[in-house]
């Protein structure tokens, strides 16, 4: 399994899916830039959750909100005091570490015993005296020094706004982009004619300033969310947990093609939800590593408009004309990020063959890549490909085509190498159809077009090609 996340890394830099961010300077940790294929697949995955979250619902309106709040936001969601994760240093390399993260590997490698405590003495491997207990005995994983008792560190990333840098003028990038909803909720209820129950979504940047960013993408320090809350009357709140629990799950399979069997729910436990949370479940991948949270729903009560009505002195209740009633709603949030789609839809994609799948191609003892995503995901849709580089009546005809089909579908043109190895290249980045012109298109005015999964090759009349492929890709 790890040997399948190497190829699919090795895969993702061969091709420029993604880069390290400030390469030429020797990288800065937790930091990454989507290439030309990556920009495209990352579109792609947002599209495919606003078409399904906002574009073809009737309840359910988007926002987009800045970055940069006002910092009375972060103390009201309670993010100043509680967004924050154990941190432990060596005393002797001065590493530092999550400390939850050592306690559970300590754990699960059995150290723990060895170092005398029992299952039930760490029941809880997040509580931090526990943990400070635990360290004091432990060693650096690095280098066998001691370690410092955990202390807890806040997440946000702090930065100054305007001319003087002190404390007044301080600021936070956000950390998720939830609290923007819930600060222009007042807004959409005062400007849109919405009515409970409804929904805002956004997707944008967050900022965590991780310990120890780590997996590639996984977990990083600038990311994407894609975040809808959803707004109830109080009562109604574990029926529609239920509901987005459901219909969150339907997305990942039909929508963004997921396979079902890699996709699992992890209720989670009292004693680890957010202090915000009535109840919370993660959507899980199966990465080649093992299990991890790609998308976590959680019933928020009426914790956070409840805040900011409390802080900013504005009345945030809702007044329902059905029985004449005024409240605060709860709010089911299902929020995921947008890089662990990003590496699970390629992971979810990714097939190697060995020897390959033709026996005609000079590529023949290589093994052949192919990323089979979903129509709607792949980032490029089409490539026109002329049989000979040196013959320019098919070099023009190609070049025609491909004028027409890019003002359609996000298209590529190829001329360089054997048409076998044109044809592994587009499969390896998930390339749906290529159009091949070749002798015969001068004479018959058609083309081959290749399917990337079934390798057959139909002959098109270039008259019928754009009607056809908006067919295949369902526009
Ligand atoms: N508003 C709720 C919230 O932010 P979260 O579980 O902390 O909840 C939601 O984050 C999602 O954001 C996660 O399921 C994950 O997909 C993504 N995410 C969180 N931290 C991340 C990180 N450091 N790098 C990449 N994605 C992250």
């Amino acid at each position: 399994m790890e040997d399948t996340a190497a190829k699919i890394l090795s895969l993702i830099k061969r091709r420029g899916l993604v880069f390290p961010s400030s390469e030429i300077y020797g990288g800065f940790g937790g930091f990454f830039d989507f290439g030309p294929l990556g920009t495209e697949l990352k579109n792609n995955i947002k599209k495919t959750w606003w078409r399904a979250l906002v574009q073809k619902r009737d309840d359910i309106v988007g926002l987009d909100s800045s970055i940069i709040m006002s910092p009375r936001i972060w103390e009201a969601s309670g993010h100043t005091t509680e967004f924050s994760d154990p941190l432990s240093e060596c005393k002797a390399c001065h590493k530092r570490f999550r400390a939850d993260h050592l306690m559970e590997k300590l754990r699960d490698s059995g150290e723990l015993k060895k170092l005398g405590f029992t299952d039930e003495e760490v029941k809880d491997t997040a509580d931090i005296n526990q943990m400070a207990k635990v360290l004091a005995s432990a060693k650096c994983p690095d280098c066998g020094g001691e370690l410092a008792a955990p202390r807890k560190f806040n997440l946000m990333f702090r930065t100054f706004v305007g001319p003087v840098e002190d404390s007044a003028s301080v600021a936070y990038l956000r950390p998720e982009t939830a609290q923007g909803i819930f600060a222009s909720y007042k807004n959409i209820l005062d400007t849109q004619r919405v009515k409970l129950p409804f929904g805002i979504a956004q997707i944008g940047k967050a900022f965590r300033n991780e310990i120890t960013p780590g997996n590639f993408i996984f977990r990083s320090r600038e990311f994407e969310q894609m975040e809808l809350e959803y707004f109830i009357k109080p009562g109604e709140d574990d029926k529609a947990f239920e509901y987005w629990t459901k219909e969150r799950m339907r997305w990942y399979v039909e929508d963004l093609g997921l396979k079902e069997e890699n996709l699992r729910f992890r209720p989670h436990r009292p004693d680890e939800l957010a202090h915000y949370a009535k109840a919370c479940v993660d959507v899980e991948y199966k990465f080649p590593w093992g299990w991890a949270e790609i998308e976590g729903i959680a019933n928020r009560r009426d914790f956070d408009l409840g805040r900011h009505e409390k802080f900013s002195g504005t009345d945030l209740k809702y007044f329902d004309e059905t029985d004449k009633s005024s409240y605060i709603p709860f709010v089911i949030e299902p929020s995921c990020g947008v890089e662990r789609l990003f590496f699970a839809v390629l992971c979810d994609s990714f097939e190697e063959i060995q020897g390959g799948r033709t026996q005609t191609t000079e590529a023949v003892k290589e093994a052949e890549t192919i990323l089979r995503f979903t129509k709607n995901l792949a980032p490029v849709k089409v490539a026109v490909l002329p049989l000979l580089k040196n013959k320019p009546e098919l070099v023009a005809k190609a070049k025609e085509i491909h004028e027409t089909l890019k003002k359609l579908f996000m298209c590529r043109y190829d001329e360089t190498g054997s048409i076998g190895r044109r044809y592994r290249r587009l499969d390896e980045v998930g390339v749906p159809y290529a159009v091949t012109v070749d002798f015969d298109t001068l004479q018959n005015n058609d083309v081959t077009l290749r399917d990337r999964d079934t390798m057959q090759q139909e002959r098109v009349k270039i008259a019928e090609l754009v009607g056809l492929l908006k067919e295949k890709f369902g526009c």
